[in-house]
């Protein structure tokens, strides 16, 4: 099962869900790989973990490396780091054949039981490369003013990626994120519900400070503090856990 955490909006909250999803699933599952797709390397960083030099997903992208090469392992998940070269690898694959499907045949090597990707904030050709390598969707949505802005861009992606290049391409669902007890977030979250009936998942994503306190300390929430943002994240673990199972 390969899950992509995606959102072209920068700040969504992509990448805290990614990492703090990936260890939260370690109680359903042995093998879990969170792949860090995004050149600013926040996911890696998030759980202290740096790619030295040659040991990158970009390498392997460039095909001088293998998954098993570079994997890190941390709070029992392993970890395939990301740096800013990978910045340049998307610039290098734009003109070769199958330049979408690179991701999804490095993935086809290697075993694990769930697989977890972040993706940068765009709509470029890494996250068509994750698309393409995925089953199902996770859409952080920030529940503010602006929450649906540049959904309709995004659906149109996915829709393409779909019938084009993997038409086993679901959404599992749109996560509430930020969320404050203002008028604010309650009517962005009842709009994204009204517009997306059904696909909006039943755990809601708190404000915590320890959430943004975490990747400081290189851990993800359940390695940092038991708090708000660590019920919400074993919420949503297990709420996907029923969905994907
Ligand atoms: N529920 C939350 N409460 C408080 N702070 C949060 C919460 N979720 C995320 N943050 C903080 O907000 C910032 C943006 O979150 P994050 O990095 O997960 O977003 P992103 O969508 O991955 O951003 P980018 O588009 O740059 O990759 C980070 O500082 C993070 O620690
Ligand atoms: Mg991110």
């Amino acid at each position: 099962m390969v899950i992509v955490i995606m959102n072209q909006k920068g700040g969504v909250g992509k990448t805290t869900t990614a990492v703090n999803l990936a260890v939260a699933l370690k109680r359903n599952y042995e093998r879990i790989l969170l792949v860090d797709m995004d050149p600013q390397a926040n996911a890696g960083t998030h759980l202290g973990i740096r790619a030295d030099g040659d040991n990158s997903i970009a390498n392997v992208f460039a095909g001088t490396k293998k998954i098993p090469d570079i994997v890190k392992n941390a709070e029992g998940i392993d970890v395939a780091p990301s740096n800013i070269s990978l910045a340049g690898i998307e610039l290098q694959i734009v003109n070769e054949i199958g330049r979408e499907m690179i991701l999804k045949d490095i993935l086809k090597e290697i075993n694990y039981d769930v697989v977890i990707i972040d993706c940068p904030p765009s709509l470029g050709l890494l996250s068509v490369n994750a698309l393409t390598a995925a089953d199902k969707v996770i859409i952080p949505v920030l529940t503010d003013y602006f929450a649906r802005e540049g959904l309709a861009d995004f659906l149109r992606t996915v829709q393409k990626v779909k019938s084009t290049l993997n038409d086993k391409l679901s959404i599992l669902g749109y996560l509430a994120t930020n969320y404050d007890n203002t008028a604010i977030s309650k009517d962005a979250l009842e709009s994204l519900k009204s517009h997306f009936e059904g696909q909006v998942f039943k755990t809601v994503i708190r404000i915590n400070t320890h959430l943004k306190e975490a990747p400081g300390a290189g851990k993800s929430i359940f390695g940092y503090k038991k708090c708000r943002g660590y019920e919400d994240y074993e919420k949503l673990g297990e709420e996907v856990y029923e969905k994907i199972k």
